[in-house]
């Protein structure tokens, strides 16, 4: 069983690198931009292709397992998790920056068994690092091994969020609002480089002391969220409750104090969850 998802795990690290050189040399070339749920959601045949290209190269090496993706989501594929060994996969995490040529792009691949992560990797290809994290076996960006910040002092902290893209004035509203309380603790700065599995992966390189986001989707987070927690950092949910990835809502820091003074600062809301039904989803 362990050799079987240490060869998966190989198996996606070659495909994050694959993919990654795909999605390098794609920002250098225009680029026909489509639109999602609303004018700020963005893909591109880039993002689609990338998917396709991980989802036949698994199919064919591991015929049972299960795959979550965005773009196979967004057309149409449930986003069911089952006990079922699954791949949980985002090509291109940060597509915006994608877009823009903002020099932030991931491809996120995690991985569940039984519902739990058994291991996660990020390759953010613009800066070629290869962030990874086995269950038990520690996290590692390029091989290096990574611990999170031993700061226990929020007021020493620079925390991660972003926007997200929901432009309806409510939850904007509260994105501001939080942003303002955390900012006011005071702490030393706010970050975010449009990809929530790379602030993720900050979160474990230890310079950043924490990242939270309402409005993220599993693909986005299943790979950071291993490498956090095998950096020695922890997850919740925004409310101060365990992470459930099917939430869209995400605390991710180095330790749980940091952790819960952010919680008591976020104006939590709900979005959506990714395991809902098909018919309530627009
Ligand atoms: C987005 C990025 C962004 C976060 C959004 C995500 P995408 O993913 O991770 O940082 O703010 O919530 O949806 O659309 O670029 O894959
Ligand atoms: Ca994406």
């Amino acid at each position: 069983m362990t050799d079987l998802w240490q060869n998966a795990m190989d198996h996606a690290v070659a495909l994050a690198k694959k993919a990654g050189s795909l999605v390098r040399d794609a920002v250098q070339n225009d680029m026909k931009v489509m639109l999602k749920s609303s004018s700020v959601d963005l893909v591109t045949k880039t993002d689609q292709m990338v998917e396709q290209l991980i989802i036949d190269s698994v199919k064919e090496k591991f015929p049972t397992h299960s795959f979550i993706g965005e773009e196979s989501v967004a057309a149409g594929e449930p986003c069911v998790l089952t006990d079922n060994p699954t791949w949980i996969v985002d090509p291109v995490d940060g597509t915006t920056n994608f877009v823009h040529g903002y020099p932030f792009v991931a491809v996120s691949i995690g991985f569940a068994v039984n519902r739990k992560l058994e291991f996660g990797v990020v390759y953010s290809c613009i800066e070629d690092k290869m962030y990874t994290a086995r269950k038990g076996k520690g996290a590692f960006c390029n091989g290096l091994l990574l611990n999170v910040s031993d700061q226990k002092e929020i007021s020493q902290s620079i925390i991660a969020t972003e926007f997200g893209s929901n432009r309806d004035t409510e939850v904007v509203d509260k994105i501001f609002s939080s942003m303002r309380k955390i900012l006011c603790l005071p702490i030393h700065g706010i970050r975010g480089v449009g990809t929530a599995a790379t602030n993720m992966c900050l979160v474990a390189s230890g310079c950043v002391e924490a990242y939270y986001e309402i409005g993220i989707h599993c693909w986005d987070i299943a790979a950071g969220a291993i490498i956090v927690t095998e950096a020695g950092g922890v997850l919740m949910d925004v409310d101060g409750g365990p992470l459930d990835l099917m939430s869209r809502r995400v605390v991710a820091a180095n330790n749980k104090i940091i952790a819960e003074s952010i919680v008591k600062e976020i104006d939590a809301f709900t979005p959506l969850r990714d395991d809902a039904p098909p018919e309530t989803k627009d």
